[in-house]
């Protein structure tokens, strides 16, 4: 039998699973559903399904990874040999190389504004809101220039899939991943001290419960899905790489609490300067775009240095955080391939790396020359969006705790709980971990997705 990688520390594993969960879904993502989704009452929501829904089905994945040691699609025939749960492997296949195409968009935006950063051109207090929002809008609306940041984010992704340099952009992302924590920290210490923020802070902590309608419940549990990379096979499959003997329960809170605390944070850094430069909440998937070269101008009023300095550093470590969430994504498509369909690796990536870019064009395009054409009356880069985060990622969530909670074994599910009962505490705490796995969260997915249906 092949030798299966393994993750040699918790550390490190929670480090690697950190890197998939922490990326363009905190930073960018996050704050733009929170201003499109009324606020307080949408993060309230993001907070439940994080802690009631997210553990659980981070649990349900990894189990089944730990159990098996295997991706996705081996692992639910080893687990459920000649049935239809195969066609899950499918679902997990797809449904991340969708994810890549217009998260690499984005992470080609990210391109753009760190080269930016690098020519110092944050740090004039002269340019204004205004004119930062003109050359943004300028920019994503243009043709061949968002085109060619995708393609490069995406080659990456491909180059790093195919030469395996894994083992480098993990000891990159463990000095990354920090420095972005930092660095937003100090952004959001800036920010709520901005002139103005106090709209902002109180947008963020009173909630408005008349603005949760069923889109917004549906789309609070899908960032919350989203952000854990959740529902996709990525956590499963990170999980086949873990010890015997790794608890899953630590593995699943230290990773679910750093990727809410990082979004959170994010959110008190956007959203106070959000109303501090008058712009609308509801912008959508510019906002952060916006938002930031105007904290970094304002910066640049008393310490153009220190200005250009964070813009720098923040931009780079964004794209080093987009980067290890996207290598995630292309990762479970390239294994099913190479191990299922005894493609090359290489192969396997030019495959998905046409597939992504071809759609990733069209996500691009629907800024510009394509705004007008509309799927389900949205534009292509949203239908792509919420089509996974609020259907794929939901119903592949569903299907791994529904699959965790009534077709295994309870005795086999402890077992890999509790590594076979050594585990005191997980022993103690199973029973209340199962029925949240086999009642409470598909019970609650389905209703929150029935609502969004009725209301
Ligand atoms: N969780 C990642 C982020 O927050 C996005 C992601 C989604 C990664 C699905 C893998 C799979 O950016």
């Amino acid at each position: 039998m092949k030798e299966r990688g393994s993750f040699n520390s918790r550390f490190t594993a929670i480090m690697a699973m950190a890197g998939s969960a922490i990326g363009l879904g905190n930073i960018w993502r996050f704050p733009y559903m929170v201003g499109q989704n009324g606020g307080a009452a949408f993060i309230l929501v993001y907070l439940f399904s994080a802690v009631f829904l997210c553990i659980p089905i981070f649990l349900a994945e990894s189990i089944i990874g730990k159990r098996t040691h295997l991706s996705t699609f081996g692992a639910m025939e080893k687990l459920a040999p000649g049935t239809r749960w195969k066609w899950m492997g499918f679902l997990t296949v797809f449904t991340p190389l969708i994810i890549l195409s217009y998260y690499s968009v984005v992470g080609g935006w990210s391109i753009e504004y760190f080269l930016k950063s690098l020519s110092l051109s944050f740090s004039d207090p002269a340019v204004s809101m205004d004119e930062h929002s003109a050359v943004f809008g300028g920019f994503i609306s243009s043709t061949w220039a968002p085109i060619v940041f995708h393609t490069l984010f995406l080659l990456v992704n491909a180059v790093v899939i195919i030469f395996g340099v894994r083992g480098g952009i993990e000891r990159f992302t463990k000095l990354t991943t920090p420095v972005l924590f930092v660095l937003i920290v100090l952004i959001m210490l800036y920010s709520v001290n901005l002139p103005g923020a106090a709209a902002g802070i109180d947008y963020l902590i009173h909630p408005d419960f008349s603005k949760l309608t069923g889109s917004a419940l549906l789309s609070a549990m899908g960032q919350a899905f989203f952000s854990l990379s959740l529902g996709v096979g990525c956590i499963l499959t990170y999980a086949s790489y873990l010890k015997r003997d790794e608890n899953l329960l630590a593995t699943g809170i230290f990773t679910a609490t750093f990727d809410l605390l990082f979004a959170i944070i994010a959110g008190f850094a956007i959203m106070p300067a959000v109303f501090a430069a008058g712009i609308e909440p509801g912008a959508g998937p510019g906002l952060i775009f916006e938002t930031l070269p105007f904290i970094f101008s304002t910066m640049g009023v008393d310490a153009p240095w220190l200005c250009n300095i964070v813009a720098i550093l923040f931009f780079l470590t964004i794209l080093f955080a987009a980067l290890t969430s996207s290598i995630s994504m292309l990762e479970v498509g390239v294994a099913y391939l190479v191990d299922q369909r005894k493609m090359s690796r290489t192969r396997a990536t030019a495959l998905l790396f046409a597939c992504c870019w071809a759609l990733g064009v069209l996500c691009s395009l629907s800024f510009g020359p394509l705004r007008d054409f509309h799927v389900f009356g949205m534009s292509i880069f949203d239908a792509c969006d919420h089509l996974t985060s609020d259907f794929l990622m939901t119903f592949g969530s569903l299907l791994f705790v529904f699959f965790v909670g009534w077709k295994m074994k309870k005795a086999d599910v402890r077992g890999e709980f509790t590594n076979d009962g050594s585990l005191r505490f997980n022993a103690r705490v199973f029973n209340v971990v199962y029925f949240f796995i086999r009642y409470v969260a598909p019970a609650a997915i389905i209703v929150i997705f029935v609502s969004n249906l009725l209301m």
